[in-house]
């Protein structure tokens, strides 16, 4: 696909009050436009009247996804066609998606973790700053925190992580931090929990099939595509035994976004920010939810633990609500399941019509 090309438009409909009235239109670089979340920024910033250009070079995410925005087809290790980006167009803002995302793979592979992760990383910040960009929204993880002794994560927390993807954000985080020390970009680092859900109109949502994120996993169990699903760990210090996590829909971490990026442009400083609902839900409740949403009693396997399951992780967000002004909008978990469920029934039809643009190599 040439560089440049116009993604399919799917025209989403704004609504609110624009954040960006069309005469005064700064453009901004979505890296990992095409991914699972940043698709759904890009949709929120499109419904704000923001002029957004997508960098993705299609790896794990899907052309289809991108509405209404440029999907400039590239890698962030191509420095040259990142340069050239930079000099086709002026981005007031840079928001960074781009990455690999599975701590799995990341043991195993951890090369290819810091290389795309940091190496690429800091392509793309150093040419940033360098083109005069002036705000920078990275996507970080919880995963930076490591297997921290309390359960209620802040930001003041020191970055342990214990695989090699935890770690690569948190090298990420640290150049960003040290390069945007010698210009005058500002920065938003926002640590999200456990990402879930789509889009309530079933437009997009999370397409990389048989990936290990426990929602998407109940539901394709509940749809068939697995035979079964299993809870690894039943006698955590938890009130069920299961491992507690923080599920934010993706709604309210595109919102995050915008609101992040509103935040630095009113002139204020750069900042870190848990993304989170700030209170858990765990293994066993998941299922009952994505079991009563779908009315299929699939079947639940008991496993051991995973090595470096922590019992609970939960953010607080109180940062993120205080300086952000940010209220979480579908902070419900049959919201959440119920979207992903209906995303997963959309995915579905389209794969068994053998709609191309769905290639189920593209597991996890
Ligand atoms: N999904 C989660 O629960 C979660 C949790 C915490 C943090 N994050 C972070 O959020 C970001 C987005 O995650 P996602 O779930 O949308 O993953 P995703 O795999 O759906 O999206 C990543 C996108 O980046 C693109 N990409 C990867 N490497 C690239 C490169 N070198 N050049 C150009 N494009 C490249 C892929 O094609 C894909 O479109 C990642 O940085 C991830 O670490 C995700």
């Amino acid at each position: 696909m040439p560089p440049g090309m116009q993604a399919a438009s799917l025209n989403f409909i704004t609504n609110g009050s624009p954040m960006v009235s069309s005469g005064q239109r700064r453009k901004i670089l979505v890296t990992g436009g095409a991914g699972y979340i940043g698709s759904h920024v890009v949709k929120a910033l499109i419904e704000q009247g923001e002029d957004v250009v997508v960098f993705d070079n299609l790896s794990t995410g899907f052309a289809w996804s991108v509405a209404d925005a440029e999907l400039v087809v590239g890698d962030l290790a191509d420095r040259g066609a990142l340069n050239d980006l930079f000099g086709r167009h002026q981005f007031e803002a840079v928001l960074h998606f781009a990455a690999n995302i599975w701590v799995g793979e990341s043991v195993r592979k951890p090369a290819k973790y810091y290389r795309n992760n940091v190496a690429n990383a800091l392509n793309l910040f150093e040419l940033a700053s360098d083109h005069d960009v002036a705000h920078l929204i990275f996507s970080s993880t919880a995963a930076v925190y490591g297997q921290p002794d309390v359960s209620l994560l802040n930001e003041t927390l020191p970055s342990a992580p214990i695989n090699p993807y935890g770690a690569s954000k948190t090298m990420a985080e640290r150049l960003l931090t040290d390069i945007a020390a010698t210009s005058s970009m500002t920065f938003a680092i926002l640590r999200y929990f456990n990402v879930a859900g789509a889009d309530p109109e079933s437009r997009i949502g999370e397409a990389t099939p048989f990936n290990n994120h426990l929602v998407k996993i109940a539901l394709e169990t509940a749809l068939g595509l697995r035979e079964s699903m299993a809870i690894n760990g039943t006698d955590y210090p938890t009130e069920d035994g299961t491992c507690i996590r923080d599920y934010i829909h993706v709604e309210d971490l595109a919102a995050a976004h915008v609101a992040a990026l509103q935040h630095l442009r009113q002139g204020h400083p750069s900042t870190v920010c848990n993304c989170g609902y700030g209170h858990g839900h765990s293994v066993r409740e998941v299922i009952d939810v994505a079991k009563e949403i779908t009315g299929v009693d699939f079947e639940v396997r008991e496993g051991p633990r995973r090595p470096g399951d922590p019992a609970e992780l939960v953010a607080d967000n109180t940062k993120i609500r205080s300086l952000f002004s940010w209220q979480p909008r579908y902070d419900d978990l049959r919201m959440i399941v119920d979207t992903a469920w209906r995303w997963e029934r959309v995915l579905f039809d389209r794969r068994t019509s053998r709609d191309d643009a769905f290639d189920l190599r593209q597991s996890a």
